[in-house]
Formats: C-alpha cells, sequence, structure tokens
C-alpha cells in the first residue's frame, strides 16, 4: 500500500436508466463509502467523487419505448438514485451527471485535443441502419440467422450458438431488434483510438501499480486476458443523438461513445464540487498533482473501461501536456457479483431488490452491515434475506447493541448515568485494554488493503470479546463487593463502546453517531481520529445521554414477507418464457441427410483470443478430425477430454477465428443460456451412427 499526500477515490457512475439495486452497493459503493470515511478519520485530505452516467442507447430504448425524452429518463434515475444513495449512507462529496454542460465541456476538451493532434483515425464503413427508427444500429441491435450454424438468434456482434464473433453483416436476413424491420445499409465514418498503440505502457503501468498497491488477482488476470488477445483500436464515436454532441464537421449527427464520456465524468464531477465550493481550481489538486493516490472503485464488468481504456485516455493526454499532467488510478479495487438467493439480480423475473425498496422495510444500516460482511471481494457472493436477517439478530443486535446496551444501562442503574472512575487495573482489564489498542491497526490495516470483510471482522471481534469482559467481570457481583472494581469494569466497558462507535463508523455511521450520542460526546463521531480511537477518551464522571435500543430484531414473517415479494414474486409480471422456435416439418429424407456419430474427445484447448471457442481433436471411429465448438463459456478444456459426445459428421467444414473445422459438436441449453453437450447415455465405441 502506498502512502499520499491525498487521496481521489472515485465510484463507477451508475448509469441513470433504472434504480440502483443491492448488487450495485456491493460492488463499488459500500467498499468505497467504507475506505473514505476510514479514511476522513485517519485524517487524510481525500475527495469522494460519483454521479450519474446519462448517455448511452440503452437510455434513448427507455425513452422511446415511454415516449418521453432522454431528458426526462435520466432526470428521473438521477433523482432517485441520488435519494438511494443518500439515504443508504454514501458520503460522496459530489454526485454529478453527465448531461451537464460542464461534462460536456470537459469531454470535448479531451476528444478535441486527441483530433487535433491526429491521435484519432477515420475509418469508413457501411453499417446497419433501421429505417422505421430512424437510427443506425449498434451491433448487438442486429439480429439474424447466424451464416456458420443456421442460428437463427444469432446477434450482429457474435452467435451464441456456435461461438462464432460476427460483423452484423455477416447475417442471414438481418432484423432490427429495435423495430423488427429489414435495416439497410448505409456508409458512415467514425474516429477510432488506437488502443494498441498504447500496450506496452499499458501493460508497464499495472505491473508497476500492481506491485506498488496490491491489485487485486482477478482484476489482472482480467487485463492480462485483454493483453493476450492484443488490444484493438477501438471507435469512441457513434451514429446517434443523444450524447455528447461532436463539433467537428462531417460529425454533426454523431455523438462520443458512451464510454469515452463517462470515464471523463470523474473529473467533470470534480469540477462541478470545486464550483460549488467556491473553489474553481480545487479539482486539479486532486487530479493534476502526482502527490494524489487515485483509486477506482468498480464492479468487475467494468474493469476494461478503468485499468486500460481510461489509464489509456489520460496517457494520450500527459503525452502533449506537460504542465498539466493527470494521475492514474494506483489502483482499481473491483469486486466481483453479488447474486441473490442464489440467483442473479434480474428486474423482468422479479428477481432482487432496489434499494429504496429495501430501505423502505428496514434501516440502512443493518443491510450496510450485512453487506460489508458479505463483500464479493474474491469471488461472488449472496445476498440471502435469513442471512441478513441473522446478521442483524446475532451479530448487530446481540452482540453490538447488547454490549452497547448493557454498559450503558448499567451506569445509568449503579452509577446514576455518570461515568466511574477507574481503580486499580486487575490483569482482565490491563488485557482488555490492550487488546482494544491493537484494533485500529488491525482493521485500519486490512481497510487500507480493501479487505473490508476482513477489517470488519477484526472490529467485531472487539464487541465480542467486550461481552466477554462484561460477562467475565460480574459487575453485577461487584457492585456490592468491590464498588471499585464495579466501577471500572464500567469504565471500561463505556470506554470500549466509544472505541467501537469510531471504528464501525465507516460501516455503519448512523449508528455510530447514535452511539456517540447515547455516550453524550461533544460533536460527531465522523470528526474523530482512527488513531487516537482506542485511547480511553470518556473522562471520569462525564454525564451520559439517554439509552436507546440501537438494533431492532427483525421477526420470521417480516423476512418471510420479503423473500416472497423479491424472489420471483406474482405480483411482479414475469416475461413470458421464450418460444421455442418451431421449425418447418421435415420428412425422415430430410432427417437422414445428417450423418450424426459418437465422437470421442481425445484432446481440447482454448482458441487463442477467443472466449467462446475451444478447439477439438475427435476420434470418430478410426478416424482423427479437428472441431472448433462454441462452448469455451460452460466447460474447462480439461473437463471435455474423455467424453462422448454427438457430432454432425458431414457438415461443410468451416474456419471458425482462423481454426479449421470438421463437424459440429451438438449440444443443448438451459433457460439460462448454460450449454450442455449431448452425450450419450452408455458406452459406445467412437464411430456410432447416431439415429
Ligand atoms: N455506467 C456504467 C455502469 O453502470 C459505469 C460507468 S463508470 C465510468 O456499468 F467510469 F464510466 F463512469
Ligand atoms: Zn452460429
Amino acid at each position: 500500500m502506498t502512502e499520499a499526500k491525498r487521496i481521489l477515490v472515485t465510484a463507477a457512475l451508475p448509469y441513470a436508466n433504472g434504480p440502483i439495486h443491492l448488487g450495485h452497493l456491493a460492488g463499488a459503493y459500500l467498499p468505497s463509502d467504507i475506505y473514505v470515511r476510514y479514511q476522513r478519520l485517519k485524517g487524510r485530505e481525500i475527495v469522494f467523487i460519483c454521479g450519474s452516467d446519462e448517455h448511452g442507447v440503452p437510455i434513448t430504448l427507455t425513452a422511446d419505448k415511454e415516449k418521453i425524452t432522454p431528458q426526462a429518463v435520466v432526470d428521473r434515475y438521477h433523482e432517485m438514485n441520488k435519494k438511494a444513495f443518500e439515504q443508504f449512507g454514501m458520503s460522496f462529496d459530489s454526485y454529478s451527471r453527465t448531461s451537464l454542460p460542464l461534462h460536456h465541456q470537459t469531454a470535448l476538451e479531451f476528444f478535441l485535443d486527441f483530433h487535433r493532434r491526429g491521435i484519432l483515425r477515420e475509418k469508413q464503413e457501411k453499417q446497419f441502419f433501421d429505417p422505421k427508427a430512424n437510427m443506425f444500429l449498434p451491433d448487438r441491435y442486429v439480429e439474424g440467422t447466424c451464416p456458420i450454424c443456421g442460428n437463427t438468434e444469432a446477434r450482429g456482434d457474435q452467435c451464441e450458438r456456435c461461438g462464432s464473433y460476427l460483423n452484423p453483416t455477416d447475417l442471414i436476413n438481418p432484423k432490427s431488434k429495435i423495430s423488427g424491420e429489414v435495416p439497410v445499409l448505409r456508409e458512415t465514418s467514425h474516429l477510432y483510438f488506437p488502443l494498441g498503440e498504447f500496450q506496452s505502457r499499458l501493460e508497464a503501468y499495472m505491473q508497476e501499480r500492481s506491485a506498488r498497491d496490491g491489485w487485486k488477482e482477478n482484476v489482472l488476470k482480467y487485463c492480462q486476458s485483454w493483453f493476450n488477445d492484443g488490444l484493438q483500436d477501438r471507435a469512441v464515436t457513434r451514429d446517434l443523438d443523444w450524447g455528447v454532441k461532436i463539433p467537428l464537421s462531417g460529425y454533426e449527427s454523431k455523438v462520443l461513445y458512451v464510454w469515452f464520456d463517462a470515464v471523463l465524468g470523474y473529473i467533470s464531477s470534480t469540477k462541478e464540487w470545486a464550483q460549488r465550493n467556491g473553489n474553481p481550481d480545487a479539482w486539479k489538486k486532486f487530479w493534476l498533482d502526482d502527490g494524489t493516490k487515485y483509486l477506482a472503485f468498480i464492479g468487475k464488468d467494468n474493469v476494461v473501461f478503468h485499468c486500460i481504456v481510461f489509464p489509456a485516455m489520460l496517457m494520450a493526454w500527459n503525452d502533449a501536456h506537460a504542465a498539466e499532467r493527470y494521475v492514474l488510478p494506483e489502483n482499481v479495487p473491483a469486486n466481483e457479483f453479488l447474486n441473490f438467493e442464489g440467483q442473479k439480480f434480474s428486474k423482468s423475473r422479479g428477481i432482487g431488490i432496489d434499494v429504496q425498496d429495501f430501505l423502505a422495510r428496514f434501516p440502512a444500516d443493518p443491510l450496510r452491515y450485512y453487506l460489508a460482511s458479505s463483500l464479493p471481494e474474491y469471488r461472488d457472493s449472496d445476498f440471502y434475506w435469513k442471512d441478513f436477517q441473522a446478521k442483524n439478530n446475532n451479530e448487530l443486535a446481540d452482540i453490538l447493541g447488547n454490549f452497547v446496551n448493557r454498559t450503558l444501562a448499567f451506569a445509568g442503574r449503579t452509577f446514576s448515568g455518570a461515568t466511574p472512575g477507574r481503580g486499580a487495573l486487575s490483569p482482565r482489564d490491563a488485557a482488555m485494554i490492550e487488546g482494544m489498542k491493537a484494533v485500529p491497526g488491525a482493521a485500519g490495516l486490512c481497510f487500507e488493503q480493501y479487505r473490508f470483510r476482513d477489517g470488519l471482522l477484526e472490529i467485531m471481534n472487539l464487541a465480542r470479546s467486550a461481552n466477554k469482559y462484561f460477562n467475565d467481570s460480574e459487575p453485577w457481583k461487584t457492585a456490592k463487593s468491590d464498588p471499585t472494581q464495579c466501577g471500572t469494569t464500567i469504565n471500561i466497558s463505556l470506554q470500549i463502546a466509544r472505541t467501537l462507535a469510531i471504528l464501525m463508523s465507516p460501516i455503519i455511521p448512523a449508528s455510530a453517531e447514535r452511539i456517540w450520542k447515547m455516550l453524550n460526546l461533544d460533536g460527531s463521531v465522523t470528526a474523530q481520529s482512527w488513531d487516537k480511537a482506542a485511547e480511553l477518551g470518556i473522562p471520569d464522571g462525564r454525564h451520559l445521554g439517554t439509552v436507546e435500543i440501537l438494533f431492532t430484531k427483525i421477526d420470521d414473517d417480516v423476512i418471510d414477507k420479503a423473500i416472497k415479494d423479491t424472489t420471483n414474486a406474482p405480483t411482479v409480471p414475469q416475461t413470458p418464457p421464450k418460444p421455442v422456435d418451431v421449425k418447418p416439418e421435415i420428412t425422415i429424407d430430410d432427417f437422414k441427410k445428417l450423418d450424426l456419430r459418437v465422437a470421442k474427445i481425445v484432446q481440447c484447448e482454448n482458441v487463442p483470443k477467443s472466449e467462446k471457442l475451444l478447439k477439438l481433436q475427435v476420434e470418430v471411429g478410426n478416424e482423427k478430425r479437428q472441431i472448433v465448438a462454441g462452448i469455451a463459456k460452460h466447460y474447462k478444456p480439461e473437463e471435455l477430454v474423455g467424453k462422448s459426445v454427438v457430432v454432425v459428421y458431414n457438415l461443410a467444414p468451416a474456419k471458425l477465428m482462423g481454426q479449421e473445422s470438421k463437424g459440429m459438436v451438438l449440444a443443448a441449453s438451459d433457460d439460462e443460456g448454460k450449454l450442455f453437450v449431448v452425450t450419450p447415455s452408455g458406452e459406445l465405441p467412437s464411430g456410432s451412427v447416431v439415429r
């Protein structure tokens, strides 16, 4: 981990095209908020930046569907998400939006600079245009028949069935996914950013930073696979009318590619913050000063844009602006995904819950606590309602809440609500104080390394040992037998409650503040010092505040109702199952044209530069041949070796990603699109005819 003069923290700008859900919170937002709140207590100069990502095709589609303007769509979700974040306790310094003129200016400053300097390359191409929708179609909005395997639902960028990468123009019978019309080809030109030219610098950058600040394994792996494939030029303009308009002749009807402007939204959001605080240049000391440690918190689906695209853009800028060099991310702590009750969040299937709906049922802190304790830091994790209930009842209420409440209640009863002084320390008292002194450092180290679950565990272990200390000290007995010892126990317990309030405040800020008030301490818990959190900060005789229950237990029926409402609730409109596409009847003679055989897979490897394809060497009787199959996302090569499968033996040979393929492996997919190869139900020699 690296020490820095100041810290800049950004959290991915969520699309203003729908409400944020718990998965988003667990990905980028809660971790960044814990980190920032912790660093503020460390006294570091820090700014915390976020905002709405308000461009992109899906927003225009929502607008069309609802017959309103894209601006109305983003206005609605910007407000909604901003409010949900506030309610959840996110402590952004700035929550801006990319539809603001300030953002458009900032994005264009970069774009036009690159254009002026000849960095961007223009390429002419023919692209599908939907005459009815009056728009050029992004690749995945064109559907048609795959020229390779005949799948009638192939998308313009790829065929899910055989795994081939496609261009929309490869499709047979192309159709617009937006209007269903047949699209027409139109000439258009776009500007491309030469990402490939930055590859070696990006690799060096990543190596240097990850050696310094410990990048996550998953992030490095992901980038490595991009590097292995070789970085390609990327178009940074689009034929759309919603977005950052391009003031170049010939580009009047084009806008910036949403990702090009979105990442720059971090900079414009910081500028907005600076202006709002009456110091318009204040953004510069964060973005343009080498002493800044910049951390970009995201979910794993955003890795390439933050580790490759954005740094390359900043490098391109910095190359020509020696006096205005931007800092690059020191680390990109990306989380994996949070699933919901064992399933993917899916609005259309009624699985999952939006943040605002959740917070209408339960307060924010139990959610923050639960999510923090099960963040998908290294692998996907799950939200389970029963787990949420258990963590709230058995940990927040029974451990933390119970300790604070029993301590304060005892002090109220026995010492008339004033902090008793400490007498001579028993070995148990001394050990408790010692133990407490180690916690800020230990938990802080976890937080510095983006290990929030571990950090929380350290702090909760303090609450656990505090309960044990209270029990073992038996103040209800010493109250009569040894009042001085009783006073010592209660004094130390109150000190621990104060320490816990500070240390827990990044995780459960509202409850920490309540503990602070109950202890009747001055100021706000957010104004305290992390490093001094374990000092015995409550003076003798200090009058305590009113005791309140900190955490309410959640009953079974409340949780059962929540489960019912959020996992496929009957009230939520369900998308009807996709009709299986029924093909015209064939005769037995048609069927007989197929030569289906059992083949044994003897060797299997990934196809370089392809995420989807596997190259199989199969044995069919005594013949060996190579088949390329689009199943790399569903099987590891070693899982297939030795398996018998059914292949179309007489399929015309084809080349996929430069690889010869003779035949096709049969596979079936489940509802989620996961593929399973078809295997004979018994032992059969390879070459056996299937009929
Ligand atoms: N809107 C994107 C998403 O929700 C994230 C954008 S992050 C930014 O996945 F860097 F582009 F702002
Ligand atoms: Zn196909």
